[in-house]
């Protein structure tokens, strides 16, 4: 499992599905990203299924943070395409679990998948489009260390309407990695257990 200070992310399991499946059929969560179309727990399993057909660093992680003694799940985040030749790859995230937004908890995760991918997977670049009306992804993308690059013109249509999508994405040299970076063990994680903790 990788750490950070306050959350962990690890490997899905079919516990997950549940969660998973409520999140993606939220209206609210959803709007962002491309599964607007409602999907069953029957998709769920189809997904897992191919998910698990992926080589490990491609398979979406689960964002956990600890609520009440616990580890509790509250979004997913994964490399969702790497281009080995050009070492980029597309990061993608969903916290599902609406009362955790506006905390931080993505602009960590997102900070810690960029350090996996730069320091772990030697990677070069991580990339990534958001609506232009993803105010809130946006600005953890951007405080996550990732500009803006571009945009592709109306190239979103949503509820009568054409937004943009806007790329972002940040390169290795131009990273800087946050403070807790190279400090381990962080406060969320067991003992000896550190970011790189496999
Ligand atoms: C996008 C997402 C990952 C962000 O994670 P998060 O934990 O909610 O975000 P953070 O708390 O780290 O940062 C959010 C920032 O946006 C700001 N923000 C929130 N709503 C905003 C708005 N309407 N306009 C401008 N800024 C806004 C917050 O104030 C915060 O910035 P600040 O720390 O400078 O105050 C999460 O909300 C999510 O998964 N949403 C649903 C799915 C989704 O949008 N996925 C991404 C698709 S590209």
């Amino acid at each position: 499992m990788f750490y950070t200070p306050r959350l962990r992310l690890r490997a899905i399991t079919p516990d997950d599905l549940a969660p998973f499946w409520r999140w993606v059929n939220d209206p609210e969560v959803h709007q962002f990203v491309t599964t607007i179309w409602p999907l069953s727990p029957q998709d769920e399993e189809d997904w897992l299924r191919q998910v698990r057909q992926r080589p490990p660093w491609e398979r979406p992680l689960v964002i956990e943070t600890q609520a009440e003694g616990r580890w509790v799940p509250i979004g997913n985040i994964a490399l969702v395409r790497i281009e080995w030749r050009h070492r980029w790859a597309e990061l993608g995230i969903m916290i599902g679990e609406k009362a955790f937004w506006g905390r931080g908890y993505g602009t960590e995760a997102v900070q810690a998948m960029t350090g996996i991918a730069f320091d772990i997977l030697n990677l070069h670049r991580v990339q990534l489009e958001v609506y232009d009306f993803n105010l809130r992804a946006r600005r953890a993308y951007e405080k996550a260390g990732l500009r803006l690059e571009g945009r592709r013109r109306e190239a979103i249509f949503y509820r009568g309407a054409y937004h943009d999508s806007l790329l972002m994405a940040v390169l290795r040299r131009e990273w800087t990695p946050p403070a807790w970076w190279r400090e381990w063990p962080y406060p969320g994680a067991a003992a000896g257990q550190g970011i790189a903790a496999a």
